[in-house]
């Protein structure tokens, strides 16, 4: 069989999930089976795949067909231009998360005063580890409640060689930084950046594509903003000043988000920023 052929043979048993880009799934497939890039394999269409290739990919389809994301079979994905290790601890790195790195990059100071930087609910490390790559002076921590989420984060903070300038911490939300004095007692801007659980668990229910991602990572109590409410909450206990944060939100969420942060945190100035497709999905909030 030839790569055009299993191209189209993967196409073919592909169609019953209904995928917007079965092609661009076929050729990750192929690009990791053959361990070779994707131009390579649209330059090589000839190029003959071997039998243990075939069984390969016609495991990995399987597995596919059952529902599991193309992420967690191939155990990597790509975000904000990083390969990130992940497994089913963690939280598929989403593209619509990449804003939060855009606008967390634009709070960082003009002089060398270091920002702080805290990713709380950090899964796979994902947001934490590209602020790390992307910028040169700051303090990066990452907070998560799964240890074995973390144990992702730490491998993949030594994957692009950051497990010296990323501090993980175990605990519930900002908890681990509010009684940290070394924190507390700074006098450097703080931009927190929160990809939290947000999901109902209707929307989950409904959502057939993300039942093998874990469950604590996704739902967010019965109105998706539990840790949105504890985490406001939290942030009135952190002393310092100038506090920037970041929320991803379920553009179904942005009025009674904006109720929540009236009522919790009048003191506090937001808006909502829209994604690539026009949805409300980032809150900024300065305290
Ligand atoms: C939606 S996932 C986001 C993961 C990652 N930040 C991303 O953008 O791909 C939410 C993460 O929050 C963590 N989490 C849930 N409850 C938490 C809590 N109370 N304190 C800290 N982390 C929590 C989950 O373990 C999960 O890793």
């Amino acid at each position: 069989m030839t790569i055009s052929q299993a191209q189209q043979d993967i196409i073919l048993k592909l169609d019953k999930l209904d995928l917007t880009n079965p092609q661009l799934e076929a050729d990750i497939l192929l690009s990791y089976i053959l361990k070779k890039p994707r131009e390579w394999l649209l330059a090589h269409p000839e190029f003959k795949v071997n039998s243990l290739q075939i069984i390969n990919y016609k495991l990995k389809i399987r597995r596919r067909l059952k529902g599991e994301s193309l992420a967690y079979i191939l155990g990597h994905k790509y975000f904000y231009g990083y390969k990130f290790i992940v497994n089913k601890h963690v939280l598929v790195p989403r593209p619509e998360t990449e804003m939060m790195v855009d606008i967390a990059r634009e709070q960082r100071t003009k002089n060398k005063e270091q920002t702080i930087f805290v990713d709380v609910g950090t899964g796979s490390g994902c947001i934490i580890i590209a602020l790390a790559k992307k910028l040169k002076y700051g303090k990066f921590i990452a907070v998560d409640i799964s240890k074995k989420a973390l144990k992702v984060a730490k491998e993949n903070a030594r994957l692009h060689s950051l497990e010296n300038k990323i501090s993980f911490l175990h605990g519930n939300l900002l908890s681990p930084i509010i009684n940290n004095k070394s924190i507390t007692n700074h006098q450097s801007p703080i931009t927190i950046c929160a990809n939290l659980p947000y999901l109902t668990p209707i929307q989950l229910k409904n959502s057939p594509s993300i039942q093998a991602e874990p469950k604590n990572a996704l739902v967010g109590g019965f109105d998706g903003l539990k840790y949105y409410r504890e985490l406001f909450k939290q942030l009135k206990l952190l002393p310092n000043k100038n506090i920037t944060v970041l929320c991803e939100i379920d553009p179904s969420q942005s009025k009674a988000i904006s109720k929540l942060i009236k009522e919790k945190l009048p003191e506090c100035k937001f808006e909502i920023k829209k994604d690539l497709r026009g949805l409300e999905r980032l809150v900024i909030l300065k305290k």
